[in-house]
């Protein structure tokens, strides 16, 4: 009873967010528990590429990138009825992407601090092209100067959430 009542209203979830902020195992998580189906953004565009993320920024450029990942979240959206998809950081700042997913289905923003994500990068960072050759202090500042940028993209989700340590119950508490 319960996950159909989200279904309905909610069929199409995005999760959104800064890079760090857990977006992909959290709607991992939450598709599971809704049993719909999970899309990680970045990892459908690498299976239509051919190629990961850091190797399109370095074969392409970021521009080439930028399409290929509104192209693939249309098409996903598109040709899926019921998902949790967790975006790219930037995914809702080009193009009209965020319009498509407001239009298309449920937003939420997972809200963190800047010093808070940057922590969190600090050991994942290689897998992102933006940050990789960053060290420890220009981390700080990247995150700082990017989240500044891009929050007023994030804040016209429909959901924000904010906290240290978010967990899926907390979204579920959301699109119940
Ligand atoms: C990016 C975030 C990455 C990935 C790419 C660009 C960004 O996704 O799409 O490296 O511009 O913030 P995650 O937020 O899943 O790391």
């Amino acid at each position: 009873m319960f996950n159909i009542k989200i279904l309905n209203q909610h069929n199409k979830i995005f999760l959104l967010g800064f890079m760090g902020s857990g977006k992909t195992t959290l709607a991992n998580k939450l598709a599971n528990k809704l049993n719909i189906s999970f899309f990680d953004l970045d990892k459908e565009i690498e299976k239509e590429a051919q190629l990961s993320v850091v190797e399109l920024f370095e074969k392409h450029g970021e521009d080439y990138f930028r399409e290929a990942e509104k192209t693939t979240l249309k098409k996903t959206i598109k040709n899926n009825d019921s998902f949790v998809m967790a975006v790219g950081g930037g995914t809702p700042c080009y193009s009209d992407n965020m319009k498509l997913m407001n239009t298309s289905g449920t937003t939420i923003y997972l809200k963190y601090d800047a010093e808070i994500l940057a922590l969190r990068l600090i050991s994942v960072k290689s897998e992102r092209p933006l940050i990789k050759d960053l060290n420890e202090a220009e981390l700080i500042v990247f995150v700082k100067n990017k989240l500044s940028e891009r929050e007023r993209y994030y804040n016209q989700s429909k959901f924000v959430l904010e906290g240290n340590n978010l967990n899926v119950d907390d979204l579920i508490n959301l699109v119940q």
